[in-house]
């Protein structure tokens, strides 16, 4: 066994085991082996087993102990408690492996044995509105998927969902065609101009009445109407990229796909849903009623395909989406990174699709969904005027704030500060995002995602560029093969949790959680600092054998650091 985790490779034994003992067959992940404080590796699995076959736990477990084949990587499996298996590792194995782990740039993770074709939609902000803090969580979670699903070895498309379409795009042209004829200030200023074409509309009958019969036109195709709202698009377009750029987030032009790229599919989608049986009419809208959605009054919730004045809506467009991505792309799996309040929609499409055949057994689609940003007075984040914060100012603030911090490095050349405020600032409010429960809301507070202690990027960036630091005094870098030696109880715990990384990784790609490689590398740090403890290193009385093998130790936790982080969307500088 070359490579994997450490903890899936002892359930193996164990499954092998109870097959053999008492002829019970189990996977890997049932044998229920994981990490512990009592021993290297605990197996519980003869608890609950102990019960299903009417056997004392005790006895399971001295079962399972007996029949285990594993001399080649463990020092002792003992029974414990009501029924536990307590697992040591052999030093020797563990010594081999640190070793090897050096020569492997993947660190022990194992690419996935079925691999599939995924589409993540992220991201998702609307042409002609500024971006706001609703898009940063989808853009920072859904790049972090992508990266992770990317790392198992799928192969991942990611698309930009964008709003481009639609009836407010109406009035928008209609308020371009009158700024140009008027000389006014433009587009630069997008939410300022979305802002006023809609004080208009809702002020002046013939404006309003000159936006409705834009929309058509635009729906039409007319090509005059077209140039025009490519302006808006454009434009749109630039302030997005500006904004991805400064995060660091992986999605550019050729990955926007946006509502506007599905308008040619929505009649063949109407066309289909209805050959297949699955529309019905209401109120002059088609809409298809999906099972088991009602609402507060036991009426069924219909999911409108075309509205009564003939025109597509979001609805439609994520029908239209399905079926594009199954059909044409040939993707496997749909993963949607957009907040909570979207989920009965998601819910009620991916049911529709099922009945339309578009999601079918091998066809899996999942809403990623995840809480608001909250302000420091618990109430979703506003500036000062009563406006959502603008996420350009957002981000530009956290790297001047950073800067603030980083300035004090006298050591660092401008260019170097700069980069570092930037992978800093932007590395605090990605962690901020990342390291907690997606689903739930999270409190955007400066002070506590600039810290450099606790559960932060900062501290992981720092504890990472300590490291670096130390490399360099000690003027070499531990290769491939380096020896390896655990003598010390610190060097081996710093050992058994850089063996955790296939496990953080498993855990964090297959609930598409990322707080929980978060969590891990946190311990790692921590456990980091416990060694650098206990295991002087460049102190000149730490015999040449053991300083080398501390200094692979300390490569092998800066590689995990860099690997984690960089999963995360997150840069790992040399020097802080
Ligand atoms: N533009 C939408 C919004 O701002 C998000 C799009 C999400 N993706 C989708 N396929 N519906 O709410």
């Amino acid at each position: 066994m070359p490579y994997g985790d450490v903890g899936l490779e002892l359930g193996r034994r164990v499954a092998a085991a109870l097959k053999a003992a008492m002829d019970v067959d189990s996977t890997p992940a049932q044998a229920l082996v994981r990490p512990s404080a009592r021993a290297d590796y605990q197996c519980d699995v003869a608890m609950s087993l102990g019960k299903r076959l009417g056997r004392p736990p005790r006895e399971v477990a001295a079962g399972i102990v007996a029949a285990l084949d594993s001399a080649d990587l463990l020092e002792s499996a003992e029974v414990a408690g009501p029924g536990f298996v307590n697992l040591i590792l052999r030093r020797s194995w563990l010594e081999d492996r640190a070793a090897a782990l050096l020569g492997d740039e993947r660190l022990g993770v194992a690419r996935t044995e079925r691999p599939r074709r995924f589409a993540v939609d992220y991201g998702g902000p609307n042409v002609a509105k500024e971006m706001h803090v609703g898009h940063l969580r989808s853009s920072i979670i859904g790049d972090a998927i992508v990266r992770m699903l990317r790392f198992s070895g799928h192969e991942v498309i990611p698309h930009n969902h964008l709003g481009d379409w639609g009836t407010p795009f109406g009035m928008l042209i209609e308020h371009l065609v009158d700024e140009g004829a008027h000389g006014g200030h433009g587009i630069s200023d997008l939410s300022g101009f979305y802002r006023e074409a809609r004080e208009k509309f809702d002020a002046d009958p013939g404006f309003a009445d000159r936006a409705r019969r834009r929309v058509v036109l635009l729906q039409g195709g007319d090509e005059p109407t077209l140039a025009l709202w490519r302006q808006l698009v454009d434009e749109s377009a630039r302030h997005f990229d500006q904004v991805f750029t400064l995060l660091g987030i992986g999605l550019t032009a050729a990955d926007a796909y946006g509502e506007s790229f599905y308008n040619p599919y929505l009649a063949e989608v109407l066309d289909e849903l209805e050959a297949k049986g699955l529309t019905e009419t209401s109120d002059g809208a088609v809409c298809v009623f999906p099972p088991g959605f009602r609402n507060r009054d036991g009426d069924r919730l219909p999911l409108i395909v075309r509205k009564s004045d003939g025109g597509y809506g979001y609805a439609a467009t994520d029908l239209a989406t399905i079926r594009y991505w199954t059909r044409e792309r040939g993707v496997t799996d749909l993963r949607y990174v957009v907040g909570n309040p979207q989920a009965q929609h998601f819910a009620m499409i991916f049911a529709a699709a099922r009945q339309a055949g578009w999601l079918t057994a091998d066809h899996h689609a999942e809403h990623v969904g995840f809480g608001s940003v909250l302000g420091a007075d618990g109430r979703t984040i506003r500036t000062r005027a009563g406006g959502s914060v603008k996420l350009v100012e957002l981000l530009t603030e956290a790297v001047d704030r950073a800067a603030a911090v980083v300035a004090e490095r006298g050591e660092l050349s401008e260019d170097e500060r700069a980069a570092v405020a930037r992978a800093v600032g932007i590395g605090a409010v990605k962690y901020a995002d990342l390291s907690g429960d997606r689903e739930k809301d999270y409190t955007f507070a400066w002070d506590r995602m600039l810290a450099c202690e606790g559960n932060t990027a900062g501290y992981l960036q720092y504890a990472h560029a300590r490291i670096r630091s130390l490399l360099r005094k000690a003027g070499e870098t531990p290769g491939p093969g380096t020896p390896v030696v655990l003598a010390e109880p610190a060097e081996r715990a710093l050992l058994l949790k850089i063996l955790q990384l296939p496990a953080a990784c498993a855990a964090a790609t297959e609930s598409l959680a990322p707080h929980r490689l978060c969590g891990y590398l946190y311990e790692v740090a921590t456990t980091f600092s416990g060694f650098y403890e206990n295991c002087p290193i460049l102190a000149p009385a730490t015999p040449g054998e053991i300083r080398r093998s501390r200094l692979a130790l300390a490569e092998l936790t800066a590689r995990v650091l860099t690997l984690g982080l960089a999963l995360l969307g997150i840069e790992a500088p040399e020097r802080l």
